[in-house]
């Protein structure tokens, strides 16, 4: 199969790359990607980048990776939380379904914390702060990943 920087050359790429990443916004402006978007990647990804389940194509509109909110438990009165979402301790064995001996692979892994509180908000309870700006964040979300486990196949 042909890569795409042969179809579309690197400025190519470079606009295509600029469009997805403001699909969805609300106020797009015109994008050269567009059109090259919707003559090489719309068959799959449709019109507006949305997801293709019938082709295995994810949304692209949210291409950021969010995934859903796992809820949150902090108490913003007292500063606390409650560990009662998700697991508070993993310990898995996975093997790679698709594991090919002669391919180079990576694997690592990646945890998402439920939100806690932040520092600023810490303070405000015990200092009693009244008078925070008002967009000032209270509660936080750690993520973390492995370090990488890299295969190397035999040459
Ligand atoms: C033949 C169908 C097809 C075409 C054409 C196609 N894609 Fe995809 N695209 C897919 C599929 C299927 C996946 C999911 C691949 C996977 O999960 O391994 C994907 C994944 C992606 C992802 C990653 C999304 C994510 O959230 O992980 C991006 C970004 C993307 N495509 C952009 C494009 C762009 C830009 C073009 C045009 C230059 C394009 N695609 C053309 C089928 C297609």
């Amino acid at each position: 199969m042909v890569g795409w920087e042969q179809v579309l050359g690197e400025e190519g790429i470079r606009n295509v790359a600029s469009y997805v990443a403001q699909l969805g916004e609300s106020n797009t402006a015109a994008n050269p990607g567009e059109t090259q978007f919707d003559q090489f990647c719309s068959t799959c990804h449709g019109s507006s980048g949305e997801d293709n389940p019938l082709l295995g194509a994810p949304s692209l509109v949210d291409a950021s990776g969010h995934a859903p909110p796992v809820g949150n438990t902090v108490d913003l009165d007292n500063a606390t939380y409650t560990n009662s979402i998700g697991d508070s301790e993993l310990r898995g064995l996975w093997q790679d379904p698709d594991f090919k001996p002669h391919l180079p692979a990576v694997y690592y892994v990646r945890v998402l914390q439920i939100p806690t509180p932040r520092w600023t908000l810490y303070d405000k309870v015990r200092f009693d702060l009244q008078d925070l700006p008002a967009n000032t964040p209270l509660i936080t979300q750690e993520r973390a990943y492995t370090s990488a486990i890299w295969y190397q196949p035999f040459k």
